[in-house]
């Protein structure tokens, strides 16, 4: 992370514009100060904060900015505006990598904004080496085969293997499967395989089917669409015949050690042990209403003073998201920021919230669009306005 280490000095005035940076205010909290900055149309922030008697300067790491030469520019633009000596840095540029094209390595941001369909949908939950996903893309070439993993070297390995049989057909999605469904529009997939869950024995929660993941995936299936489990793990299997009581209207259906003409690796194995194998299938049969998340991310109203606006210091926790608020940072009565943590347990989010004049904004945009973020800023906005 570029950080450079600066002699003590007195506070910049803002808003101001030097070396091509625009600082456009600074904020304050005992233990450190946040600084807004703009440059080549991006907005991040700085952190100022105190060691020994200087005073360090880093890029706020809740704020992202790529590429991350725009954060060492702003580093260094700040050390000549306060006219600080430069006892430390790191933010020479270092000779750039070239990373390789990652044409078919698409990350949640595409699905929200620039996704659209115009091919059949396969979609394969935790593909691990890829084999049974290669092979779907290969026998459809017809088809969008999305595959979601969150492990980044069987991601890599994957994507080599796409590169080297010239398949055009696979999109790779670095994203928990649990909360990707909610990104589709209804009725828009045929086939979800889930093949070799992790069990998750000792920590089920954790597991990729729920009844949760059953409704999405029966949302976005098409009718006579799929969602296909395939598990060695008798406890896996066990707790799959539990969830389908719950789904009494959605044909099911359960094979034992059916042969399927590609195995992974994993399932080799298996069978050479004599381990038994199970493929659980849920048929979706009704169409549903077309949802898509259209989520209002405003704020209605206004606060009077952030100042005097006393936040629950503690995590609230609801069913299935919290917030928590973290640091208020004053720039003056009623302008600052509001850090805070919020979202559902498995991908929480943190941002900033921007208060100018009294009115609220998520700074760099808005939260992704998920039921859980959304559920979260209703009760901010109540917790908010209830006590400001
Ligand atoms: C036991 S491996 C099976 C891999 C592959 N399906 C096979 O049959 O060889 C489970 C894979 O699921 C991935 N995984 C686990 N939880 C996941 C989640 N919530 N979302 C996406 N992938 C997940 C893991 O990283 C791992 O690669």
């Amino acid at each position: 992370m570029p950080h450079l280490l600066l002699s003590d000095h007195k506070q910049i005035s803002t808003p101001t514009i030097y070396d091509g940076v625009e600082f456009d205010f600074v904020a304050h909290h005992p233990l450190e100060s946040k600084i807004a900055v703009k440059t080549d149309n991006k907005e991040f922030l700085l952190t100022l904060k105190n060691k020994d008697n200087n005073k360090l300067l880093k890029l706020d790491t809740s704020t992202r900015v790529s590429p991350v030469s725009l954060a060492q520019k702003a580093l260094n633009s700040y050390a000549n505006l306060c006219g600080a000596n430069i006892l430390f840095s790191n933010t020479q540029p270092k000779t750039k990598k070239l990373e390789p094209k990652k044409e078919y390595l698409k990350d949640i941001e595409y699905f929200v904004h620039s996704f659209s369909i115009t091919k059949d949908i396969y979609i394969e939950v935790g593909f691990g080496s890829g084999r049974h996903l290669i092979y779907q893309a290969l026998q459809n070439p017809d088809k969008l085969i999305i595959g979601l993993e969150i492990h980044t070297p069987s991601i890599e390995q994957m994507l080599k293997q796409v590169k080297l049989q010239n398949i055009t057909n696979i999109i790779a999605v670095n994203y928990d499967a649990r909360l990707f469904l909610e990104f589709l529009d209804s009725n828009s997939v045929q086939r979800i395989f889930v093949h070799f869950p992790v069990p998750w024995d000792k920590k089920p929660h954790r597991r990729v089917l729920s009844d949760e993941f059953i409704n999405e995936s029966l949302r976005v299936l098409k009718p006579n669409g799929t969602l296909e489990l395939r598990t060695d793990s008798i406890k896996y299997f066990e707790y799959t015949q539990e969830l389908i009581k719950h789904f009494a209207n959605t044909p099911t259906k359960i094979i034992k050690n059916q042969d399927i003409d590609i195995t992974s690796k994993y399932e080799t194995r298996w069978k050479k042990q004599g381990k038994d194998i199970w493929d659980v299938i849920f048929t979706s049969t009704t169409k549903d209403a077309k949802i898509k998340n259209q989520y209002d991310f405003n704020f209605e109203n206004n606060i009077i003073s952030l100042e005097n606006l006393t936040l629950p210091n503690k995590p609230m926790v609801k069913k299935d998201f919290f917030i928590h608020f973290e640091y208020r940072y004053i720039t003056d009565k009623s302008n600052g920021l509001i850090k805070l943590t919020f979202g559902s347990f498995n991908k929480p989010v943190t941002k900033y919230i921007l208060v100018q004049d009294g009115k609220l904004s998520y700074y760099q945009g808005l939260p992704l669009p998920t039921s859980a973020n959304y559920k979260a800023h209703n009760l901010i906005k109540e917790v908010i306005f209830d006590i400001s």
